[in-house]
């Protein structure tokens, strides 16, 4: 199918990364794009760049996204917002478990039961949540993401048993590591920040990009509508999951 057969999407974190590029990629074909983020700024800089509607809100105010949702009559819900945090439970501050669970996984549900009943009524629809190699694999990453990606990859199998019989299409993309800004934001976020984060994860190695990340989203929209293509798990071709860990006492 051609993508603007799907008239209208939302898109969340399009104020930067993987959310601004799927942004770009879908105005190009044609779709009304509606982009969320905080960053009021920058999703003025999106809107004049791409056509987008921009949308400055906290994902965390479930009010706001009551007043906004049911009224557009999306066809593509894309979850792309997110955020990490550094260390593991161990050192966890009530904010990081907070921001992660409130983000990653409470944001994406109250979305969907927004989104998705205009949806059956339409008998048209796509979900496109990111979740991440962390849903999927143990590695030494914050374990609260870990657990709200897990949550992630359970919630886009569920709809599919809650839509059954209805054209809903539901499209995990689980990336390993991307090049944006999401390590920055745990330094600080400041452009320095920034630098520093990209200096410590990317330099030197061969990370996917927003470009490759958007390319597996517009695949999975692309497909004929009778194809959903449930879980894309990309990954950098140097780098592995799993690996065994056995500790030295
Ligand atoms: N980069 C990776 O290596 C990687 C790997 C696997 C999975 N992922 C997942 O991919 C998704 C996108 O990540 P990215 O790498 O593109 O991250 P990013 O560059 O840090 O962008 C995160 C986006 O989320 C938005 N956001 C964060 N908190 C928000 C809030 N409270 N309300 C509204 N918007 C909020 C940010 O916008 P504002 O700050 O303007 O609000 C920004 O647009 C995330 O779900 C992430 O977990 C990333």
């Amino acid at each position: 199918m051609t993508i603007s057969e799907y008239g209208k999407a939302l898109v969340t974190g399009a104020s930067t990364g993987i959310g601004a590029k799927l942004v770009e990629r879908l105005t190009a074909e044609g779709v009304e794009v509606h982009a969320i983020a905080r960053d009021a700024e920058r999703l003025e800089q999106l809107a004049e760049r791409t056509g987008a509607i921009p949308h400055a809100l906290d994902l965390g105010d479930t009010a706001q996204l009551e007043e906004l949702i049911p009224s557009l009559e999306i066809d593509i819900l894309a979850n792309i917002a997110g955020v990490s945090r550094m260390g593991n439970i161990l050192d966890s501050s009530r904010d990081d478990l907070d921001a992660l669970v409130d983000i990653n996984l409470t944001a994406v549900l109250h979305l969907v039961r927004l989104a998705l009943p205009g949806m059956v009524e339409r008998n048209s629809g796509h979900i496109v949540n990111i979740s991440s190699i962390a849903a999927h694999y143990n590695f030494f990453g914050h374990t609260a993401y870990h657990a709200t990606k897990a949550a992630i990859h359970q919630l886009s199998r569920q709809i599919r048993n809650d839509t059954l019989g209805k054209r809903i299409r539901v499209t995990e993309v689980s990336p390993g590591r991307v090049e944006t800004e999401i390590f920055g934001r745990n330094l600080g976020g400041t452009p320095e920040a920034i630098a520093a984060a990209h200096k410590e994860y990317f330099e030197g190695y061969e990370s996917l990009t927003t470009q490759d990340v958007t390319d597996a989203i517009m695949f999975a929209l692309r497909m004929p509508r009778h194809v959903n293509v449930g879980l894309l798990e990309l990954m950098p071709t140097f780098q592995v999951p799993g690996g065994l860990t056995f500790d030295r006492q």
